[in-house]
């Protein structure tokens, strides 16, 4: 199988050219592999005819997009639907990154694939939806994985910015205990990705976040204790932390779909985090 990657610098596109390792994976990103440049995609995918996009670029920088809207859609919309019809147009199947925050998170339990999606209340979760919906128009022959509170190798990620923060200089650590969500590793979903690629017939929208819940004070205590981090947690609300970008209160995304299709669970989160920390 040959897998032309999108964003492939990225956080998650870095964990990719290694975990797919059985698969001959071409990455591509800036300057190259433009996905906001139609022609230049439509060329890359004639030179390198891969069977397979795995699609991950993206504008991923949530308060930003507040401000920069222009440039959200332009990535997160338009180069989605662009990456989707050049692959329709060279017979390529598509798998598809997108994220909880397509979702609003005022649901009191976790969000499954067919549970309504919105946008929700950002410019990310919106311009993310969009991007959805122009796969599921243009290439048929598509997965969408979404995925939520993501960390993996290099970051920028929760795990790097609670371990920088923990240097010994702060007595306390307040952490927002109000929103709950799966802590999910790149590595986890780089597995989980290899069984929806060699399951050639899968399609549709898969959530692919790792199991169990934890608030962000949770995961940070989660984080201290595995590094035996004698740092003191303290919760504190969403107010505490106001950002431009609302944060859902909901991230929990139920995996029903791999139940579905037969494909093994996520691992639980404080697995796949204990094996994060001890490559670091
Ligand atoms: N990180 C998370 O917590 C999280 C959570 C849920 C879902 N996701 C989704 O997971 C996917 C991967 O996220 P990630 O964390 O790996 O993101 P990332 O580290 O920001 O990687 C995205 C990559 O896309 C590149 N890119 C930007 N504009 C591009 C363009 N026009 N053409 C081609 N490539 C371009 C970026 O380059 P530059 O760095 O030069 O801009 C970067 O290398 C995204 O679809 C994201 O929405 C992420």
């Amino acid at each position: 199988m040959k897998i032309l990657l999108t964003g492939g610098k990225g956080m998650l596109g870095r964990t990719l050219v290694r975990e797919l390792d059985c698969f001959e994976v071409v990455p591509t990103d800036l300057p190259e592999g433009d996905i906001t440049d139609p022609a230049q995609l439509d060329a890359l995918f004639k030179e390198v005819k891969p069977d397979t996009v795995i699609h991950c670029a993206a504008m991923t920088a949530v308060d930003k997009c507040e401000t920069e809207v222009d440039l959200a859609y332009k990535l997160n919309a338009f180069g989605s639907a662009n990456v989707a019809a050049a692959c329709f147009r060279n017979h390529i199947r598509l798998i598809a990154i997108s994220t909880d925050y397509v979702f609003d998170g005022n649901l009191d339990r976790p969000y499954n694939e067919f549970d309504t999606a919105t946008g929700g209340r950002t410019v990310y979760g919106k311009s993310k939806f969009a991007g959805e919906e122009a796969i599921r128009r243009h290439c048929p022959d598509h997965v969408i994985c979404r995925i939520s509170w993501l960390y993996g190798e290099g970051g920028p990620s929760f795990v790097h910015t609670m371990l920088a923060l923990a240097d010994g200089s702060r007595k306390e650590l307040k952490v927002v205990s109000d929103q709950i969500g799966n802590p999910t590793s790149t590595t986890a979903v780089a597995r989980q990705l290899k069984n929806i690629l060699v399951n050639r017939e899968l399609a549709g929208t898969f959530h692919l976040t790792c199991e169990g819940e934890a608030s962000w004070a949770d995961f940070a205590k989660e984080i201290f204790r595995l590094k035996g981090l004698d740092q003191k947690v303290v919760p504190c609300r969403t107010e505490d932390f106001p950002r431009p970008a609302p944060r859902p209160a909901n991230s929990r995304l139920d995996k029903m779909m791999l139940r579905l299709a037969g494909l093994p669970p996520m691992p639980p989160w404080q697995e796949a985090l204990k094996e994060f920390l001890e490559t670091l």
